[in-house]
C-alpha cells in the first residue's frame, strides 16, 4: 500500500494519525503510519513538554505537528500573552458566561475546585502568536517531518521557514477554491477533509471532495480526510487519486487515546445519524456528537455569539471547549446523552 508520500516521509503506509493525544501520535508512528500531534490545546511550554515525551519513545520514526495558524493574523499587534489573555478575556459577552454556566448546572457538571477558571490558559491557546511559537518548537525537532495547519497555508513568513527547514507544509481544506489557493501560497500537501470529518468540516462529502481536489490541485499529492476508519475506506481513498489517508476520529477510541471511559464508549456506541454540526464550540461548525451541549446551543434563547457576530473571533472557543469537555466527562450518564 505505499504511495510517494510514504517514500517522501519515510513511513510504510500512508496512514496519517491525528490526535491531540502524544501517546496515539508515537504508537501510531511505530507501526509505520505517522502520528501528528494537534498543537492547539498546549501553551509553548506545554507542547514542549509534549514533543519532549514523544522524542523520548518514538525512536528514529518521524511525526507531525499540526498547528491552527491563519494567514492574516488578527492579534499579530499583541505579541505578550498576558495582554492577549486580559484582552481576550474581556470580549466574552457576559450573557455567553451566564448560558455557560446555566448548562453545566442543568446537567448536574460539578463546579470547578476555587481559584480554577474556565478561561485558564485556553484562552491563548489558539492565537496564531501562540502558533507561531508552536511552529518554531516544532522545527526544532529532527524527528518532525510535516508541520499540517488546519487554515491551509500560515503567514508567509511562516511558511517560508518550513519548507526552508526541509519539512514538508500541509494545509486541510473543505472544498476546492480553498485547496487552490492553498497551492498557490506555497503548501506541499493538501488534506481534504470530506463533512464527514470530526472537528471543523465544511459542507462536502468525501466521496465528492476528495476526486475533486485530487483533479485541482494535480501533480500536488492530496490525503483523504473524513469518515475513513476502515481498509476498505483507505483503498477507495486510493482508488480516488489521493495519496494516502488523514484520520482523527477513529483514534480517539483507541486505548492510547486519552479520553475517558465514558467518553470513548459514547464515540463507540454512536451511529451515523449521532453526529452533528455545530458552531457551539468556535462559532464555525464542528462535528461533534449531538449531546445537551450542542442541544441547549441550539435553543431560541441561546446568546447569538456562537453565529456571524462571533464568527471569527478565537474568544469563544477556550469557555465552550473546556465547559463542553467537562458535560461530556461528567459523572452522571444522564447528561451523557449523545443518543437523543
Ligand atoms: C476531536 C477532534 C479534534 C480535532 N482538532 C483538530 C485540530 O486541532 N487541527 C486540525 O487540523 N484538525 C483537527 N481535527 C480534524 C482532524 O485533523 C481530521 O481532519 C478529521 O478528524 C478527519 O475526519 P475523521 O474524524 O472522520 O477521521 C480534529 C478532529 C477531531 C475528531
Amino acid at each position: 500500500m505505499r504511495t510517494q508520500i510514504c517514500d517522501r516521509l519515510g513511513i510504510d503506509a500512508p496512514i496519517f494519525a491525528f490526535s491531540h493525544c502524544r501517546d496515539v501520535v508515537v504508537e501510531a508512528s511505530k507501526a509505520g503510519a505517522i502520528g501528528v500531534l494537534g498543537a492547539v490545546g498546549f501553551t509553548p511550554e506545554e507542547l514542549e513538554v509534549q514533543l519532549d515525551w514523544i522524542d523520548a519513545r518514538i525512536g528514529d520514526k518521524p511525526y507531525g505537528v499540526d498547528v491552527v495558524i491563519p494567514a492574516k493574523d488578527p492579534w499579530a499587534h499583541e505579541p505578550d500573552l498576558d495582554k492577549l489573555r486580559q484582552k481576550l478575556k474581556s470580549m466574552i459577552p457576559p450573557e455567553t458566561s451566564a448560558y455557560v454556566k446555566k448548562i453545566l448546572a442543568d446537567n448536574g457538571v460539578p463546579e470547578l475546585p476555587a481559584g480554577t477558571q474556565h478561561e485558564g490558559d485556553y484562552l491563548i491557546r489558539s492565537t496564531a502568536a501562540t502558533a507561531r511559537r508552536h511552529v518554531e518548537i516544532a522545527l526544532k525537532r529532527p524527528n518532525v517531518r510535516l508541520i499540517a495547519n488546519a487554515l491551509g497555508a500560515p503567514p508567509a513568513d511562516v511558511t517560508e521557514t518550513i519548507k526552508s527547514s526541509g519539512r514538508l507544509l500541509a494545509g486541510l481544506c473543505g472544498e476546492v477554491s480553498q485547496a487552490k489557493k492553498h497551492v498557490e501560497a506555497g503548501v506541499d500537501l493538501i488534506i481534504a477533509q470530506g463533512t464527514e470529518g470530526g472537528g471543523h468540516t465544511g459542507e462536502i462529502g468525501s466521496l465528492v471532495l476528495w476526486p475533486e481536489v485530487v483533479e485541482a490541485v494535480a501533480p500536488i499529492p492530496v490525503l483523504a480526510a473524513g469518515g475513513v476508519g476502515s481498509g476498505a475506506q483507505i483503498a477507495a481513498a486510493l482508488m480516488l487519486g489521493a495519496q494516502g489517508v488523514w484520520t482523527g476520529s477513529l483514534w480517539l477510541t483507541t486505548i492510547e487515546s486519552d479520553l475517558t471511559e465514558q467518553q470513548r464508549g459514547l464515540l463507540l456506541e454512536a451511529h451515523s445519524r449521532d453526529t452533528t454540526r455545530s458552531t457551539s464550540l468556535t462559532g464555525k461548525p464542528c462535528r461533534m456528537l449531538r449531546n445537551e451541549w450542542t442541544k441547549a446551543w441550539e435553543m431560541p434563547n441561546a446568546p447569538k455569539h456562537c453565529h456571524y457576530r462571533f464568527r471569527t473571533s478565537s474568544q469563544q472557543r477556550p469557555r465552550a471547549v473546556h465547559a463542553h469537555i467537562r458535560i461530556e466527562r461528567a459523572p452522571s450518564r444522564s447528561t451523557l446523552s449523545a443518543k437523543l
